[in-house]
């Protein structure tokens, strides 16, 4: 990985401590089974030069004519190697990641709420593989640093990065508790699908408060249940099949969650059932989805019997100074 770009722009700010995790004795540090793959795939990738870069629904880099049919042949397959491809769609040089989630559907029912990120430095908790925090520059933000500890994801969007590399967008295999603690640096914070992921939620929200400037945005989505403020869903074993959730909120339960850190300002700005329109299998995720985790004609409850998921996003502010 170059990391030149990204050494540059943070030495000398408040963004300085993050300099030991941005090198590749860093990298080399990393233990896990697919890390020596995924960066030899990387290295593979076919040497193209991308003549455009369009953040929209897609996120397209390149053109099919910026490169000749054996090196895009080469190119897709070394992108399927990297399957399975959750959060998209990306198009890269023509080709088309049509990914497990249409995350374009997320990005749509918050864009319009949140603060402008117009110039903002932001924080992407839990990237995945980055489609969000590119969407995050495309609305304008001058910085996106996201936050993926899962490096297969980690690994899809180096293999994106390559092609962009100029875009201030950069991810790091990290964990939001790795991070240094109370950067406050940054103008808004995304915490989207990692909540009820953690074992203490209210740990996780002070971490995110602590990223936050004074009068920063944090823009929060998980799922849900039904119910009034104290009440939250510890699943016993699995829920829809996930075998890493501790708790998940009434929406109630997350603001009053949210006012008990010191965040002001809650607005409820979504609420949204997660359909197979948005979470469906495809050959870039040819795996079990969300339909193999519900149960019965309805898809009312998940195999487990839970409510089916339900997902909303809050939006809210760490006071001013
Ligand atoms: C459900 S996905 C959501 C991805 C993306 N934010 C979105 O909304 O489409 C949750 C992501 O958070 C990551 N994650 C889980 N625990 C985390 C933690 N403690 N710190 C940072 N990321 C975490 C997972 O690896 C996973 O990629």
């Amino acid at each position: 990985m170059n990391f030149t770009k990204l050494k540059d722009c943070i030495a000398g700010s408040e963004l300085q401590p993050l300099l030991p995790f941005i090198s590749d004795e860093f990298l080399d540090s990393i233990r896990h089974g697919d890390h020596y793959r995924w960066r030899r795939l990387v290295s593979d990738l076919p040497a193209l030069q991308a003549s455009a870069l369009e953040i929209g629904e897609t996120v397209r880099i390149g053109k099919r004519t910026d490169g000749d049919p054996e090196q895009l042949a080469n190119l897709e397959s070394l992108l399927r190697e990297l399957i399975p491809w959750r959060k998209g769609p990306f198009e890269l040089f023509g080709v088309f990641i049509d990914s497990e989630w249409q995350s374009q559907l997320k990005w749509a029912r918050l864009a319009h709420r949140i603060a402008p990120l117009q110039g903002r430095r932001v924080l992407d908790v839990g990237s995945g593989n980055g489609y969000s925090s590119f969407r995050m520059f495309g609305s304008g933000a001058s910085l996106v640093i996201g936050l993926e500890p899962h490096i297969p994801y980690y690994g899809q969007f180096c293999a994106i990065k390559h092609y962009a590399p100029d875009a201030p967008v950069h991810v790091l295999p990290l964990t939001m508790e790795q991070m240094p603690e109370s950067l406050e640096c940054f103008d808004t914070v995304f915490s989207m699908g990692v909540l009820y992921h953690r074992r203490s939620p209210l740990d996780h929200l002070l971490q995110l408060f602590g990223q936050l400037v004074p009068g920063g945005q944090l823009v929060m989505e998980t799922i849900y249940v039904d119910g009034g403020s104290g009440y939250s869903l510890v699943p016993r074993e699995r829920y829809a099949r996930m075998n890493n959730v501790w708790f998940i909120p009434s929406v109630p339960s997350l603001v009053q969650w949210l006012e008990k850190v010191g965040f002001v300002n809650i607005e409820v700005v979504d609420e949204s059932l997660t359909t197979s329109v948005e979470q469906r299998q495809t050959t870039w995720m040819p795996y079990d989805s969300l339909i193999d985790a519900l149960s019965g004609e309805s898809q009312e409850q998940t195999i487990e019997g839970y409510p089916a998921p339900r997902r909303v996003v809050v939006i809210c502010d760490k006071p001013g100074s």
